[in-house]
C-alpha cells in the first residue's frame, strides 16, 4: 500500500535534483510512498510527483506548472446526465494534481445575456466570470439539444468575452438521449474557437446518457472511462504546456 503525501514547500531558486536528494534523504528514504511537491519557484507555482520506494528514491516525472480547471455544465436538470459527465471529467482532472472548480449553474441565479455588460443586480454573472478569469483550463459540458449546444451553456458564454475566456484551454463533452455524435461538439468547438480559446482534439460524447452512469454515478462501460481517463490527461497537459509564462 502506498502513501500519498502533500508537501508545500517554499523555495524561491532550486536545482531539482538537489532539492529532491536532500528532501527525500532525509525524511522519506525507506518508506513507501508517492511524494507530491508544491513549491513556488521564481514567480511560478511548480507542482512534481516523485515515486519513492523501499530501496531508493528516484524522480520520476518532470516539474509541471500548477493549472486551474473550471467546469461548467449546460444543463439545468435535476439529476442531470452532463452534470455527472463533467464530475467524472473533473475529478480525473485533480487526481493529476489540478486545482479545480466545478460551476452548477442550477445553483446560480443568471439573466439572459441582454448584449450589454451591467449585470448589477445579479452578482452571479461576476462570480462566473471571476471563476472562469481565474482559471487556466476550462471542461464544458453540455446536453444536445435540437442536435447542438444547449440554450443554458450558450448563455453563460454569452454573458463573458475575450477577457475571460480567450485562451483557456478546453476540453469538451456531449450527452445525448440517442445516439452518440459530434453534432453539438463541433458547434462548441466553433464558438470556442471564435472567443480564441484553445480546444483539445480529444472530446467525449455519451449516447443514450440515461443508461450511461450507475446509482453512484459512475461510468458504467469501462471504454468510455478510458476515454475519460485519456481526456483528463490531455487537458492538464495541454493546459500546463500552453499556459506556462
Ligand atoms: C429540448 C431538448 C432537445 C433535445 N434534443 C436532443 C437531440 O437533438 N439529440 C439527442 O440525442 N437528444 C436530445 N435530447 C435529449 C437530451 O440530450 C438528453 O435527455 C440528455 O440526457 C439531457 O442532458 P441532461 O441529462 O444533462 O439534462 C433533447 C432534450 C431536450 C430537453
Amino acid at each position: 500500500m502506498r502513501d500519498v503525501l502533500w508537501a508545500n514547500l517554499s523555495v524561491q531558486y532550486f536545482s531539482p535534483y538537489s532539492l529532491g536528494n536532500s528532501f527525500l534523504k532525509n525524511s522519506l528514504s525507506g518508506k513507501n510512498a508517492a511524494l507530491k511537491l508544491r513549491f513556488w519557484c521564481k514567480t511560478h507555482l511548480v507542482q512534481s510527483y516523485v515515486n519513492v520506494d523501499e530501496q531508493h528514491y528516484s524522480l520520476k516525472k518532470g516539474f509541471h506548472f500548477m493549472v486551474k480547471i473550471v467546469g461548467i455544465s449546460g444543463s439545468l436538470r435535476p439529476g442531470s446526465h452532463s452534470y455527472k459527465a463533467l464530475k467524472s471529467a473533473i475529478e480525473r482532472v485533480a487526481a493529476l494534481g489540478a486545482e479545480v472548480e466545478l460551476l452548477d449553474l442550477r445553483t446560480m441565479n443568471l439573466p439572459f445575456c441582454n448584449g450589454g455588460d451591467d449585470y448589477a443586480d445579479y452578482p452571479d454573472v461576476a462570480r462566473l466570470q471571476e471563476a472562469v478569469k481565474s482559471a487556466d483550463g476550462l471542461i464544458l459540458a453540455t446536453p444536445e439539444y435540437h442536435g447542438s449546444v444547449s440554450g443554458v451553456l450558450k448563455n453563460a458564454l454569452d454573458l463573458m468575452g475575450f477577457e475571460e475566456l480567450s485562451g483557456k484551454v478546453t476540453g469538451l463533452i456531449s450527452v445525448l438521449g440517442g445516439q452518440s455524435n459530434s453534432n453539438a461538439l463541433n458547434d462548441l468547438r466553433i464558438i470556442m474557437r471564435w472567443v480564441h480559446a484553445w480546444v483539445i482534439p480529444e472530446q467525449i460524447s455519451i449516447g443514450q446518457a440515461w443508461n450511461a452512469f450507475g446509482e453512484d454515478d459512475k461510468l458504467l462501460d469501462e471504454k468510455l472511462a478510458k476515454r475519460f481517463d485519456a481526456f483528463a490527461q490531455s487537458l492538464v497537459e495541454n493546459t500546463q504546456q500552453l499556459q506556462q509564462k
